[in-house]
């Protein structure tokens, strides 16, 4: 038995998507922890592809359960979507998904204001993925949100709508200029979308922690990544919710010491979406290059992503604040054939050498990334199902990975499909 996170330990996009897949064979539970329909995480299966942005991609074994923690943010139309999408291809999603209580719904206005903050933010603006994310949070610190359960009481659920709309429709109309809501109109939609999504409406906490004490392996899934993490993360150049391990707690309600390990996702080079800073960004033809055979665009808005060498300053502080047990090393695959590799060890600003992680935003962005170089290696690594058969700097550069950033290696995910991976250590 054991209870497993798995976290981004970059700007997310590491691939958790497929290891969260590989590892529900032995998880009884798969459940989401924070962040919303902004996630995309892509899993690969005999060549067919499932982007998944709100349900766990547990969905995808018979026998897991899979649950929308109370720290997600739910638009239910995506979710609506998302659900009749996988049935269409053959996949159950009845009593096996379920939806915290306490989540809060994305509404229509908070998409509105989510894309008019940006546009007012102009050259500033934090390369949202427009869906509400941010303005949804905002309501739920404020108090003001309206959750999932509250679609199963009408009444109280239109008394909210009108109280927050008040609100809103001024400053639709006085600070952006833009359209107002009508109650009227978002009742009548969301009452449709309670009518289907009320038979997946639980208490997931309790679920959760009777299945922890029964003895169960529950997976805790992530979205984003550390340093899109609202607290430790580039502010404010982030997502709006905790994808630290941390978050796993609070947004699931499972209390420290139920948690056996956490698994650090971290892809062989880095990549951003977005704005913000990025001290190992390439503009230069190998970042296209990566780009290119990466498949580096976003698997929700398709934007290309920025990209870059691998930075083991800002790994050592991911490993600090997610106290990782392990790592799993994903597309080591797309490195193949390139002569030399660069790993960040440290950066430098104004003469002063950083080996932690600074936090502050003029120094991440002006910083020099101090480079070591290995050698790359010219052989194929796609598949390989075993340490020993990569190529020798191919294993020299995990272990290297290991050294600076003070973690081992329990998985190497060696291309995209479920089996073209290296086990080296079971999380259950
Ligand atoms: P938001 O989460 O839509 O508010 O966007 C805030 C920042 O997080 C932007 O830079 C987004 O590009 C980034 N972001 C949000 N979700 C993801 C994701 O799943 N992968 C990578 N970046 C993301």
């Amino acid at each position: 038995m054991a209870t497993v996170i798995v976290v981004g330990a970059q700007w997310g996009d590491e691939g958790k998507g497929k290891l969260v897949d590989v590892l529900t064979e032995k998880a009884d539970i798969v459940a989401r922890y924070q962040g919303g329909h902004n996630a995309g995480h892509t899993v690969v299966i005999n060549d067919e592809k499932y982007i998944l942005h709100l349900i766990p991609s547990g969905i995808l074994h018979k026998n897991t359960v899979c649950i929308i923690g109370n720290g997600v943010v739910v638009e239910p139309a995506a979710l609506i979507s998302e659900i009749t999408g996988l049935a269409k291809r053959g996949i159950k999603v009845s009593d096996n998904l379920l939806i915290s209580r306490n989540a809060h719904l994305i509404m229509p206005y908070h998409i509105a204001l989510d894309n008019a903050g940006e546009k007012s933010r102009g050259k500033k603006c934090i390369g949202t993925t427009g869906r509400g994310i941010g303005p949804t949070y905002v309501d739920k610190m404020a108090r003001s949100g309206i959750r999932v359960g509250d679609l199963l009481y009408p009444d109280a659920f239109k008394e909210k709508l009108k109280t927050n709309l008040k609100h809103i429709n001024f400053l639709m109309k006085n600070l952006y200029g833009t359209r107002s809501f009508s109650a009227q109109k978002i009742f009548t939609e969301y009452s449709g979308y309670a009518e289907i999504l009320k038979k997946h409406i639980a208490d997931t906490d309790l679920v959760i922690n009777t299945a922890a004490a029964a003895g169960k392996n529950l997976l805790l899934e992530g979205a984003q990544g550390t340093f899109l993490d609202i607290d430790h993360g580039t502010y404010p150049y982030v997502t709006s919710s905790s994808s630290v391990a941390g978050g796993a707690c609070t947004g699931l309600g499972i209390g420290p010491t139920k948690i056996s390990k956490v698994l650090g996702v971290v892809k062989a080079y880095t990549t951003r979406v977005g704005s913000g800073p990025f001290p190992t960004e390439l503009n230069d033809s190998v970042g296209e290059a990566i780009r290119a055979k990466g498949g580096e665009f976003g698997s929700t808005t398709g934007r290309p992503r920025r990209c870059g060498w691998l930075d083991t300053v800002i790994l050592r502080h991911a490993a600090m604040v997610n106290g990782f047990s392990g790592l799993a090393i994903t597309k080591l695959d797309i490195l193949d054939g390139l002569d030399k590799i660069k790993i960040c060890t440290a950066y430098r600003f104004r003469g002063k050498l950083y080996k932690d992680y600074p936090k502050d935003l003029e120094i991440l962005e002006n910083c020099t990334p101090v480079y070591e170089e290995v050698k790359g290696w010219n052989t194929s690594t796609i598949g390989i199902r075993e340490f020993r058969k990569l190529p020798a700097e191919a294993r020299s550069y995990i272990k290297r990975i290991e050294e600076l950033v003070g973690v081992k290696a329990h998985i190497i995910s060696t291309g995209q499909k479920r089996n073209e991976l290296i086990k080296i250590r079971d999380q259950f």
